[in-house]
């Protein structure tokens, strides 16, 4: 008996040790800059055993490069970014791979009305409010932590008001980069208040590598039936559409550029691909594939799972030739984003998913960016 229970004990740490997937990850850290404060900023380094690495500061909890190997084993850095602190500083509106919230895309009007109260957000699109207002998570510093099995992990206080959101939200975004060639992204939050939260990440990604070129060759499919149309103001309607038979349709692995320039109202309001995704998933709440990117020069594939019920892919219609890392620029539609995400607007929509978050609940919600390759076909 005895002899059983201590193999069984044995077994579960081995267990719990695989499960993290990622104890052969090495994290560095390293000086990125300081805000205009003197606030000191830091830049992480979490490389697994086959050199796949990701660099992400605790400024906007960006992730700054992501090497990865193409199908011959030669890496390239797929997400564009910045070089230095103050270019991040001094372009907040890129969200080039920051954390964004307390709301992910627009919220009508800059409003909402939670138990009854008018809650007024930043108006920083338009009439509407985009990625939690001017100065949403993006700009914030968050206070990183390393734990020991490799993992990083930022957190942030919002304050009750800040950017017009009710209650105190304690945030924590864990990143881990796992011997899978995962970059598994786990965001929490509590609060003090009723409020809404829909917390992504904004990675701009081209899998030939930042800064070469478009992105209309890649292939994409979603695992999505509907999407969310919208309207001029890029605000859902409140339809639920069938993507059958529209240029929405990435049910099969389909060219990003093959149907993006249709006379479709849909695309014209977006100038491009700028919509929410309903995922089709069974059950809520588990981690299921989502979307499935191949880049078929280079062999690049990147997939998606999450936990949300929504992801929105962005062909980076409003990138206008920004001068990046390494000298490089990012035309218009140099990078695609796959933002996972509850649906646009839901504090306005009902019969949306709910967004609210009560003291007591625990939002809790996951992404993972699995890197791989495919033979030429
Ligand atoms: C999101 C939005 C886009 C655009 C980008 C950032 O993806 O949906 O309309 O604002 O962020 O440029």
């Amino acid at each position: 008996m005895q002899l059983i229970s201590r193999w069984g004990k044995c077994a579960a740490i081995v267990m719990l040790a695989a499960a993290a997937g990622n104890a052969a990850t090495k994290l560095t850290e390293a000086d990125f800059g300081r805000m205009p404060d003197g606030a000191v900023i830091k830049i992480y380094s979490l490389t697994n055993t086959h050199g796949v690495q990701a660099r992400i500061t605790n400024y906007g909890g960006a992730v700054v490069s992501l090497n990865v190997p193409d199908r011959n084993g030669k890496m390239a850095d797929v997400v564009l970014g910045f070089d230095t602190l103050p270019e991040y500083v001094a372009n907040p509106t890129q969200y080039f791979g920051a954390l964004i919230g307390r709301y992910g895309n627009r919220i009508a009007n800059a409003r909402f009305t939670l138990n009854g109260v008018a809650c007024t957000l930043p108006k920083n699109n338009g009439a509407n409010s985009l990625h939690g207002g001017d100065k949403g998570f993006f700009t914030r510093v968050w206070t990183p932590r390393a734990l020991p099995n490799g993992d990083l992990e930022l957190s942030y206080v919002s304050k009750d008001g800040e950017e017009g959101y009710p209650g105190n939200l304690s945030v924590t975004v864990t990143y881990s980069l796992t011997d899978a060639d995962e970059l598994r992204i786990d965001y929490s939050a509590t609060t003090d208040k009723d409020t809404v939260v829909n917390l992504t990440n904004h990675s701009y990604f081209n899998l030939k590598g930042a800064g070469s070129g478009d992105i209309l060759g890649h292939l994409l499919m979603l695992k999505a039936d509907r999407f969310t149309p919208v309207n001029q103001g890029l605000i859902p309607t409140g339809e639920l559409r069938s993507v059958a038979g529209t240029p929405f349709d990435f049910r099969k692995l389909t060219a990003i550029g093959a149907r993006i320039e249709q006379n479709d109202e849909q695309l014209k309001f977006g100038q491009g691909y700028d919509h929410n995704w309903v995922l089709s998933r069974t059950g809520t709440g588990s981690l299921a594939p989502a979307a499935r990117m191949e880049e078929p020069s280079s062999g690049r594939v990147l997939e998606v799972s999450t936990t949300e019920p929504g992801i929105q892919f962005y062909t980076g219609n409003f990138l206008d030739g920004i001068k990046g890392k390494g000298g490089q620029t990012y035309p218009r539609r140099s990078a695609f984003c796959l933002e996972t995400q509850h649906f646009p607007d839901s504090p306005n929509h009902p019969a949306f998913p709910s967004t609210v978050l009560k003291p007591g609940q625990r939002y809790r919600t996951t992404t993972v960016y699995r890197f791989s390759t495919v033979a030429a076909k």
